[in-house]
């Protein structure tokens, strides 16, 4: 399993000689060419240079209509399913979204309506966003981390957002965002030492992704 192929895995994990940090990127965008993914480049290009990192990306609105359709847990797909167990199974999670009308989109949300209640206790989960304009800046605090707080989950204390113009496209260039992402991981990166597995993802099973 590579960045570059993004999978999911289904088994137990295997030994493998280095620690390593399986990432999970929760990802709200609905766009191909997203500024949200923009920055969680940024984000995982700055995890790498601290740490050995397994990314699987996760875009909750290619999940398909076993993704849409489920009421529950047991009515997604397997594929959905798989999806579900990884980012349960995570060392990290990375949620990524833009703000849609003040908050997270609908779909993200049920991405999360779906995890199991006490799966993402004591997990570490990266807070990041996107927006038009900084004005809904702290829907991360008021949106994402109370859900996050619901699971028990570990939020990292420095949540990241930016703006439309801290991009290029969707390349992201104001360094003050650059230094927000560096503080972020810099705060939490022994803990995440430590939550390194050592472990691989197990046989790649395709799924909706990036
Ligand atoms: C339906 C919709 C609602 C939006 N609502 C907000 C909002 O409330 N606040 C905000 O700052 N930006 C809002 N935006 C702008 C997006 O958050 C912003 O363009 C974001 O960077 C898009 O991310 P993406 O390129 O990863 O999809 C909205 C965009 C859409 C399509």
């Amino acid at each position: 399993m590579t960045d570059a192929s993004p999978t999911v895995a289904a088994t137990p994990a295997e030994p493998v000689a280095s620690a390593t940090l399986r990432v999970v990127v929760i990802n709200g965008s609905p766009n191909r060419q997203s500024k949200t993914m923009g920055l969680v480049d940024v984000i995982l290009d700055t995890l790498r240079g601290m740490i050995s990192i397994d990314t699987t990306y996760i875009d909750v609105y290619r999940l398909g209509p076993g993704f849409t359709g489920a009421l529950g847990r047991d009515e997604v797909s397997p594929d959905v399913e798989a999806a579900l167990r990884l980012a349960e199974q995570a060392d990290l999670l990375v949620a990524a979204t833009p703000i849609f009308r003040g908050s997270y989109p609908g779909m993200f949300k049920h991405f999360f309506d779906l995890v199991e209640q006490y799966a993402l206790a004591n997990k570490p989960v990266l807070l990041a966003a996107t927006g038009g304009g900084e004005h809904h800046a702290l829907a991360l605090e008021h949106a994402l981390r109370p859900l996050f707080g619901f699971f028990q989950a570990l939020t990292v204390p420095v949540a990241i957002f930016a703006a439309a113009g801290d991009f290029d496209g969707t390349l992201l260039l104001n360094p003050r965002v650059y230094g927000r992402i560096e503080m972020s991981i810099r705060d939490v990166i022994d803990l995440l030492r430590t939550r390194a597995t050592g472990a691989s993802l197990g046989p790649d099973v395709p799924v909706p992704g990036r």
